[in-house]
Formats: C-alpha cells, sequence, structure tokens
C-alpha cells in the first residue's frame, strides 16, 4: 500500500491515516499490559515498580502537562489563580479554559491517589518520594523528546496527542481482566480503577484529538505531525517496556512501530470513539 496520500482530504481521511500510522505503538501497550499480567515475568517487586512509576507519570504528565517542573499541582495551583480572577467582564472562552484545566488536573490526580492506594495494597514504601518512583532511562528521553517537540505548533500537537499512548495500557489490562477476572483484592482495585480511567481518558483524548483542527489543513502538516508522533509514541512505549520491567524484547520493539496489521485490529477494536470525530 502506497503512503501517498492524495491533496484535499477530508478531515476524517487524515485522521484514519494518522491514526493508522500510530496504532501499532498503541497496540504495543496493549501487548506490554496483556504480557505483564497474564505471564510469569509478574512478581510483587515489579508490580511495587509499575504502580509507583505510574503514580509519578499522573503527577508530572511525563512532559505531557507544560515545560519541565510543570506538575498536576501547578496545573491546578495557576487554574485556581485565573478561577480568583474571573469577573463579569471575563470572556466566556477563558472561563472554559479555566474550568477544562481543572476539571483536567482533578482527574489527573484522581488518578495519581487511586494509584498510591495501589501501591499501598501492592506493598510499596510509602515514605519514598514521588520523584524518586519516576527513575527509568526511557522516561527521561521521552520527557526530553517531548519537551523539544512542544516549541513548535505542530510538535505541540503531537505532544498533546501522545497523552495516554491511545490508552493501550489500559484497553490491555481491561481485556486481561476480561480473560481472566480479578479474584486477589489489589487486582479487583486494579481492575476497577483501569474501568475509570479509560472513562476519563477518553474524554481527555477526544479534547486533544479536536486541537488538530487549529494547525494549518495542509499535506505537510499531517505528514510532520504523523512524523511526530510516531516517534515520541515509539519512544513512549519503550518507555511502557522498561515501566513492566521488559517484557517485549529489543527486536519486538523494533518491529511494533511498523505493523500496520496489529494497528488496524487495535483501530477497530479501541478508536471508535476518536473515528467519529469532530
Ligand atoms: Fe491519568
Ligand atoms: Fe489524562
Amino acid at each position: 500500500m502506497s503512503p501517498q496520500k492524495p491533496k484535499n482530504q477530508p478531515f476524517h481521511h487524515r485522521l484514519d491515516s494518522l491514526l493508522e500510522a500510530v496504532a501499532p505503538c498503541w497496540a504495543g501497550e496493549a501487548l506490554i499490559a496483556r504480557r505483564y499480567l497474564g505471564g510469569e515475568h509478574r512478581t510483587v517487586a515489579r508490580d511495587v515498580q509499575w504502580i509507583g512509576f505510574q503514580i509519578f507519570k499522573e503527577h508530572t504528565g511525563g512532559g505531557v502537562y507544560g515545560g519541565p517542573g510543570e506538575t498536576v499541582a501547578t496545573i491546578l495551583r495557576s487554574a485556581a489563580l485565573r478561577a480568583s480572577g474571573i469577573t463579569l467582564a471575563t470572556p466566556a472562552e477563558d472561563i472554559n479554559k479555566v474550568l477544562g484545566d481543572l476539571q483536567f488536573a482533578v482527574d489527573e490526580l484522581r488518578h495519581m491517589t487511586q494509584f498510591i492506594r495501589l501501591y499501598t495494597l501492592a506493598g510499596g514504601d510509602a515514605h519514598r518520594s514521588i520523584e524518586s518512583l519516576g527513575k527509568l532511562d526511557n522516561a527521561g528521553r521521552l520527557a526530553a523528546l517531548r519537551h523539544e517537540s512542544r516549541s513548535t505548533p505542530i510538535g505541540h500537537t503531537a505532544v498533546e496527542l501522545s497523552e495516554g499512548g491511545g490508552l493501550g495500557l489500559h484497553f490491555g489490562m481491561q481485556e486481561h481482566f476480561r480473560l481472566s477476572p480479578p479474584s486477589a483484592p489489589a487486582d479487583r482495585e486494579l481492575a476497577r480503577l483501569t474501568d475509570v480511567i479509560l472513562a476519563d481518558e477518553t474524554h481527555h483524548m477526544q479534547a486533544r484529538f479536536r486541537s488538530i483542527l487549529d494547525l494549518e489543513d495542509s499535506d505537510s502538516t499531517w505528514q510532520s505531525l504523523e512524523n511526530q508522533l510516531v516517534a515520541i509514541c515509539a519512544q513512549k512505549l519503550r518507555e511502557r517496556n522498561e515501566q513492566f520491567s521488559f517484557p517485549l524484547s529489543e527486536e519486538e520493539l523494533r518491529q511494533l512501530p511498523g505493523d500496520r496489521s496489529l494497528g488496524r485490529q487495535y483501530m477497530e477494536a479501541h478508536l471508535g470513539f476518536l473515528q467519529g470525530m469532530p
């Protein structure tokens, strides 16, 4: 199949082709979740490590929330400050932005605290700092790539669209628990949390994908968006693999981003909520 795209395609065709390009990476995240939860690879120590890292991700956003130093708490602080400045003359779009940021940060803060509960259930050390839970080589590389990419409008959009890795981790966990219903208390909590997060994050993704409409509609813009999004999501896949103590081999990590048929299966199974947009 030719990657060449005819000019002036309608938005939905462009969106489908963007999703087709990035979906293999997202399907890879689902594969990591299924392989980790369903295999002998899983240990108590590794559970503590992946949940601890997830707390760090929900707290810092891994480069999605803004520049270095931005966290869920700084988004809340800035939105609360802007809320305190609202007057009768504040434009509706500014108020909507404050409300949107507050809602987003409250969702992420809830995810973070739910993962803290799970971390305690798994036997994690509550005296560690959140910062100390995030020290993975591939996480540093991902955050650096996102910070570098966000300096242009197209790169900034690519960073936003990469939030949550197409929900691959959560769809993978949901699928695992559908086939093997959880029995241990920590797994029942994880299965419940997965459903809650999927409900929040589908909204986050829809809002972020709407931001594509602010970009210039040209072949070169879409191609550049695709290239940058795939580069970020391929690095994100490596981060996810390290988070779960490497259930995928190096060979699989190299092959997966180009596996279009795996990507199409993932799109059909999970991404209908984006294809119907805007
Ligand atoms: Fe989250
Ligand atoms: Fe999110």
